[in-house]
C-alpha cells in the first residue's frame, strides 16, 4: 500500500518536472528568439530610430484610444466628412448639367453618343493641360505620331490575353521581345524577365522572387529586404502584402545616396535582397549600386535597381555623350545596370520614358534560374493546368502590343534623342536654379530627368514666389 502510494507521487512529481522543464525550455526559446529580433531591429534602425518608432506607435495608440470616446468620435466624424466632401467636390464634376450614369442604360448606347458623353466629361471639369508640357511626374507621352501607332496595334490585338499563348502566338513573341530589348539596353545578354501592369507590380514580383529564392536556397523564412528613405512607396507596399520586413535606411542629405554603413549594419541572415534606384522618385538622384553591388556580392543577398522612373532615359546618357556630366563633374551617372557585380534583378518601366501605354513595365533578372521562383503554376487545378509568370490571370495582350509598337516606333535613335532633350532641359533648369536663384539649391547631383530643389534658407523657408518660379521653370522647359 505504501510503496504504490511512494511510486505513484514519484510519477506524477516525475512529469510535473517535465512539464516545467518544457515549459522554461519554452519560455528561453521564445525569449531568445524575441531578443534576437529586437537585437536585428536594434542594429538595422539605430537604438534612437528604434526608440522614436516606439515613442510614434504608442502615441498612435493613445490618439486612437481618444479618437474612439465618444464625444471626441462626433467632432471627428463631422470633421472627416467635411473633408471628404472637400476631396469629392475637386475630383469629381459636380454641377445642374451633370448627368451621372449609374446604371445600365436599357439599350447599349451609339459610338457617336459614347464620344458625345466623353467630350461632355472633359468639358465639366478643367483638367490640366499635359499636353503642353506644363505636367511633371504625371503624363508620358511621345507626341500624337506614337499615339496614333499605339491606338493602331491596340485595335489589332483588342481581345488577345498571353494567358492562351497558343491562341495568341503573336502576343507572346512580342512580350519575349520587348523582354529582350530592355534587357540588351541594361546590358544583361544572357538574362530573363517578364512583363508586368507597371512598376509598383514589377518590383512587388521582385520581392516575391527573392523571397522564394531565398527561402529554396538559404532557408530564410522571416524575409527581410533593405531600402534606402528615397526608394519608390511600392516597396513597402510589397512588404505589406508579401510579409517582408522593411528596412529604411537614411540618405546623405548632401549627396542624397543611401547610407552604405547603416545599409551593412542593417543586413543580417534574413535579409534577401538591398535596393537602390537609378534614379529615386523623390529627387531624381541615383544610390551608389556599385557599393550596393559589393554588399549584394559579399553577404549573397539580393540587388534590385530600380530604374522604373530612369527607364528608357539612363541606358541612353552614355551615348547621349551626357553621363560624364557637366565640367565640374556634377549630375554624372554612376553605373548602374547589370555590368555591376551584384546586381539581380532591374525593374523598367515601359509606359514611362517608353512612351508605351498605361499598365507596362519589365522586371529583369540576372539569369532564368532567379527568374523561376518568380513563377506560379498549379499542375492540377480543375479548371485545367493553371500557369502564369506575375500577379494577373489575364493581361492585355493589346498592352504587350502597344508597348512592341512603340519601341519599334521610336527605335534606338528615336529614344537616343528623347534622352538628350530630356536631360538637357533638366540640366538647364538645375544650372539656372543653381546660378541665378540664391534662395534655392538643387538636392544632390542628379543625373538623369528629375530635379527637385529647396530653400538654401537655414530655417528652410522659400522666399521665391511660386509664380516666379513657374515662370522661369516655363520659360527653361520651352
Ligand atoms: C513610377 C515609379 C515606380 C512605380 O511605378 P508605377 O508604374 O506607378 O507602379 C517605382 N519606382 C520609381 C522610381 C518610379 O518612378
Ligand atoms: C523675404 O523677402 C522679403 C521681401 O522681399 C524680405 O523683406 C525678407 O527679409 C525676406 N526674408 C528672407 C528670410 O530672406
Amino acid at each position: 500500500m505504501l510503496s504504490t502510494l511512494s511510486s505513484l507521487s514519484g510519477r506524477s512529481l516525475s512529469r510535473s518536472t517535465l512539464y516545467e522543464n518544457i515549459k522554461t525550455g519554452l519560455f528561453v526559446y521564445i525569449l531568445l528568439r524575441q531578443t534576437l529580433k529586437a537585437k536585428r531591429h536594434i542594429q538595422a534602425r539605430g537604438l534612437f530610430t528604434t526608440i522614436s518608432e516606439i515613442h510614434r506607435w504608442i502615441s498612435q495608440e493613445v490618439v486612437l484610444l481618444v479618437l474612439r470616446l465618444p464625444s471626441a468620435k462626433a467632432k471627428v466624424e463631422e470633421e472627416m466628412g467635411k473633408a471628404k466632401l472637400d476631396i469629392e467636390n475637386q475630383l469629381v464634376p459636380k454641377g445642374p448639367n451633370v448627368v451621372r450614369h449609374l446604371y445600365l442604360p436599357q439599350e447599349g448606347q451609339s459610338l457617336e453618343w459614347i464620344l458625345a458623353e466623353m467630350d461632355k466629361m472633359d468639358q465639366e471639369k478643367d483638367g490640366a493641360d499635359w499636353r503642353h508640357g506644363r505636367i511633371s511626374g504625371a503624363v508620358y507621352h511621345g507626341g500624337d505620331d506614337i499615339e496614333k501607332i499605339i491606338v493602331a496595334a491596340y485595335q489589332r490585338y483588342c481581345v488577345s490575353n498571353p494567358l492562351h499563348p497558343d491562341i495568341f502566338p503573336a502576343v507572346r513573341k512580342m512580350e519575349a521581345e520587348i523582354v529582350a530589348m530592355c534587357l540588351r539596353m541594361y546590358n544583361n545578354l544572357d538574362g530573363a524577365g517578364t512583363m508586368t501592369s507597371g512598376g509598383t507590380e514589377s518590383i512587388i514580383m521582385s520581392m516575391k522572387t527573392h523571397r522564394d529564392w531565398a527561402r529554396e536556397v538559404k532557408g530564410v523564412t522571416e524575409p527581410e529586404i533593405i531600402i534606402p528613405s528615397s526608394a519608390h512607396a511600392a516597396f513597402d507596399k510589397g512588404g505589406a502584402y508579401l510579409g517582408i520586413k522593411v528596412h529604411t535606411i537614411p540618405v546623405d542629405p548632401i549627396t542624397r545616396k543611401v547610407n552604405l554603413k547603416h545599409v551593412k549594419r542593417a543586413i543580417n541572415s534574413n535579409t534577401i535582397m538591398l535596393v537602390g534606384s537609378t534614379i529615386n522618385f523623390p529627387d531624381g538622384n541615383q544610390d551608389d549600386i556599385v557599393g550596393l553591388g559589393a554588399l549584394a556580392a559579399r553577404y549573397k543577398v539580393g540587388l534590385h535597381v530600380d530604374c522604373c522612373l530612369g527607364s528608357f532615359i539612363v541606358p541612353f546618357l552614355e551615348k547621349a555623350g551626357l553621363a560624364g556630366g557637366n565640367v565640374q563633374g556634377k549630375y554624372k551617372l554612376e553605373p548602374f545596370d547589370f555590368r555591376v557585380k551584384g546586381v539581380t534583378a532591374i525593374s523598367c518601366d515601359t509606359h514611362k520614358y517608353g512612351f508605351s501605354p498605361k499598365g507596362t513595365s519589365v522586371v529583369m533578372y540576372r539569369d532564368a534560374e532567379l527568374r523561376r521562383h518568380q513563377y506560379y503554376v498549379l499542375p492540377d487545378w480543375s479548371g485545367g493546368v493553371y500557369a502564369s509568370p506575375s500577379l494577373s490571370g489575364s493581361r492585355p495582350g493589346a498592352l504587350i502590343a502597344g508597348t512592341w509598337a512603340a519601341m519599334q516606333y521610336m527605335g534606338d535613335k528615336g529614344y537616343l534623342e528623347s534622352c538628350r532633350s530630356i536631360v538637357t532641359c533638366a540640366r538647364t533648369i538645375a544650372e539656372r536654379i543653381t546660378t541665378s536663384i540664391d534662395e534655392l539649391y538643387i538636392l544632390g547631383s542628379p543625373p538623369a530627368s528629375v530635379v527637385a530643389f529647396a530653400s538654401s534658407h537655414p530655417q528652410g523657408t522659400i522666399n521665391v514666389s511660386i509664380a516666379a518660379v513657374q515662370s522661369f521653370v516655363g520659360r527653361s522647359a520651352k
